[in-house]
């Protein structure tokens, strides 16, 4: 189950986002925002981390104007690794290297387009495991506590 979570500046993306689950299958959970009318971000993103941090979502999707503002928050709950993605291949990475766990997207950056693919990206590529990426990301919680 995906979490997914936008400001108002995300949420036109955020219902295209819904439709393309349905397309590829994947059921979600919509934490809102429920219109285009101004509200917070962090209230989002926070909501959204708790919910992957609490293990009843494998992974979140969290989009506002940049994707900056929500990765912010998200980084801040013990247990996320959020990754920003404007590109393929950073959404490939983000996965592979870091095992991201919170794909951030910001919808005045990035083309619906791209945006698109970046998600299918996200949510088929693997982490990579193995020894070295392992040892870093356990490195990232046990540096921070986080
Ligand atoms: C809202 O105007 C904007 O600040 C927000 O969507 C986001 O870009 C913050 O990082």
């Amino acid at each position: 189950m995906i979490a997914l979570g936008s400001d108002h500046a995300g949420f036109e993306y955020k219902e295209h986002l819904k439709k393309l689950l349905v397309e590829l299958g994947r059921p979600y959970q919509d934490f809102g925002t429920s219109s285009a009318a101004s509200v917070d971000y962090p209230d989002f993103a926070h909501v959204v981390s708790k919910a992957v941090a609490s293990g009843k979502n494998q992974f979140g999707i969290l989009i506002c104007g940049t994707g900056i503002g929500m990765s912010i928050v998200a980084n801040k709950h013990k247990g996320i690794r959020a990754a920003v993605c404007e590109s393929i291949e950073s959404a490939k990475l983000s996965r592979e290297h870091n095992d991201a766990n919170v794909l951030c997207i910001g919808a005045r950056i990035t083309s619906w387009e791209t945006a698109e693919e970046i998600v299918k990206t996200f949510l088929t590529t693997p982490f990579s495991g193995g020894k070295r990426h392992m040892y870093r990301i356990e490195k990232i919680h046990s540096l921070t506590g986080l």
